[in-house]
């Protein structure tokens, strides 16, 4: 870990136009993350000192995103897209100048801590002006590379500008770089403009460097760490790394699952040892799922707890705050928003459980639906310890259904429902004896004369 004080630079101002969508560019989601909250997550992992984050003028959705996730972080202004070179000038006014400088990408989202902590011990044992973090990725079009003399670092060149032979080594330019504090404003200073693009490139600060007799190391990191975000064929594959990885976290950590590569994760999402997830499940963000929990095939959820052997699914869907206690279950079809299940509480069959509390063993019957929104505001429904709600029952909230309570099959609740009370809320049934031949033979008697005439 680093000892010298650390700032961390996020580059974030660019347009992203290979995006083709016309949304910044790090605000695009990565595991229900947008790309610049892992980049910030993975920054703030190290022992830092200062964050600096660089954003375009009227980039306010960003800027919400940084201080929102990143309060202490310090947003500084790029005033035109002129570089990535240019985009650290536009940091220097935040900049100590001791210590090491290092800059991240806000569309290299894969990066980790030990990495980046890899990287900063090279800068600081070598004392380098520049360490760059080099990475071999299997396709490496478009990235920059690295040309060496010996073991020194000399330049990187942009891809456009590499000769065959640099291009066939396949060294890449992460876009991560440590930078000695005391000498970037210098490099800085004698930064090129690229005028075939109207740029100042980062990059070149390594060909200056060594033009003043600076030396620059790179260090090589895992190729999946590497990969920047320019094009939504890149975010879909770094979705698909990011999956690979989590997954492989996960089942060496102990969690269950059979068919991993079809169980999709949030950057957020907590599952302990022990839980099962079987196939095609999807958990977004603000998921957590305790150990010895089950969740079943098809089932999607977000924003939900699901307690130690807790029961989900299969086809469930838990929305944002839903909480399944011990041993609850939610079964096929049912779907639950704002709603606690207590322990052992079970909705096994095609129900909507919206803005409700369910208490202790209460059980709920196929198709009960909570009638939770009157077309302007939503209500609370409760439902006591060990109630029953009979099938096809429509709670028109608000309303109580008291503890140990009964409610019979196809009722519509509007009024509350004491505790041990039966309640019974539909047309009563009538029964007429015999009148079933009856009926049958008027039916066949209309039949008949219908295909006479
Ligand atoms: C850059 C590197 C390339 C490296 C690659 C790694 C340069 C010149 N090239 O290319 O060597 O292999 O990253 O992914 O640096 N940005 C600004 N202001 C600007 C321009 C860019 O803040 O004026 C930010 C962007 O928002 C982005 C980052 O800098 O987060 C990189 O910019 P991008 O245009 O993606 O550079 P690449 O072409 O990928
Ligand atoms: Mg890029």
């Amino acid at each position: 870990m680093s000892r010298l004080p650390l700032s961390i630079v996020v580059l974030a101002a660019g347009k992203g136009t290979r995006m083709r969508n016309g949304r910044p560019k790090v605000l695009h989601p990565l595991a229900g993350w947008p790309l610049i909250r892992h980049v910030l997550a993975t920054a703030r992992a190290l022992d830092l000192d200062r964050l600096v984050v660089v954003l375009a003028p009227g980039m306010d959705e960003v800027a919400a995103e940084v201080r929102g996730f990143a309060p202490e972080a310090r947003i500084a202004i790029q005033d035109a897209p002129l570089g990535t070179g240019h985009a650290v000038a536009a940091a220097r006014g935040e900049l100590p100048t001791a210590g090491t400088v290092l800059v991240l990408y806000g569309d290299t989202p894969l990066l980790t801590q030990g990495t980046l902590a890899r990287l900063l011990a090279e800068r600081e044992k070598t004392d380098a002006a520049v360490a760059v973090l080099a990475f071999r990725p299997p396709d490496p079009t478009g990235y920059g590379r690295l040309r060496f003399s010996g073991d020194e670092l000399v330049e990187l060149v942009e891809e456009r500008h590499a000769d065959p032979a640099l291009k066939a080594e396949g060294l890449c330019n992460s876009g991560v770089m440590a930078f000695d504090a005391t000498r970037l404003p210098h490099l800085l200073d004698a930064l090129p403009l690229r005028p075939e693009k109207n740029e100042v490139y980062l990059t070149d600060a390594v060909a200056v460097a060594v033009a003043r007799g600076w030396n620059c190391r790179a260090v090589e990191g895992p190729w999946v760490e590497g990969l920047g975000v320019n094009s939504q064929r890149q975010l879909a594959e770094l979705e698909r790394l990011w999956q690979e990885r989590r997954r492989a976290e996960l089942l060496d950590g102990g969690v269950v699952m059979p068919a991993p590569e079809t169980v999709f994760f949030a950057a957020d999402c907590v599952v302990e040892p022990a839980a099962i997830l079987e196939p095609y499940v999807v958990l977004g963000p603000g998921v957590r799922i305790a150990a010895g929990a089950v969740v079943h095939p098809f089932s999607h959820l977000e924003g939900a707890v699901v307690e130690a052997g807790a029961v989900v699914g299969p086809f469930a869907r838990l929305r944002p705050g839903s909480v399944l206690e011990a041993g609850a279950r939610v079964g096929n079809f049912v779907e639950t928003k704002a709603t606690r299940l207590g322990k052992g509480a079970k909705a096994n069959h095609l129900s909507y459980l919206g803005d409700a509390t369910i208490g202790a063993g209460a059980n709920i019957g196929a198709g009960t639906i909570t009638c939770n929104y009157d077309g302007f505001a939503k209500h609370r429904t409760e439902i006591g310890a060990g109630a029953f709600v009979g099938s096809n029952t429509a709670l028109v909230a608000p309303v109580r259904v008291g503890e140990g309570a009964i409610v019979g099959a196809g009722s519509t609740v509007t009024e509350d429902v004491p505790d041990d009370a039966l309640a019974i809320a539909r047309g009563r049934q009538e029964t007429k004896p015999g009148r079933a031949g009856e009926l049958r033979s008027r039916l066949l008697r209309s039949a008949e004369e219908r295909r006479r005439s």
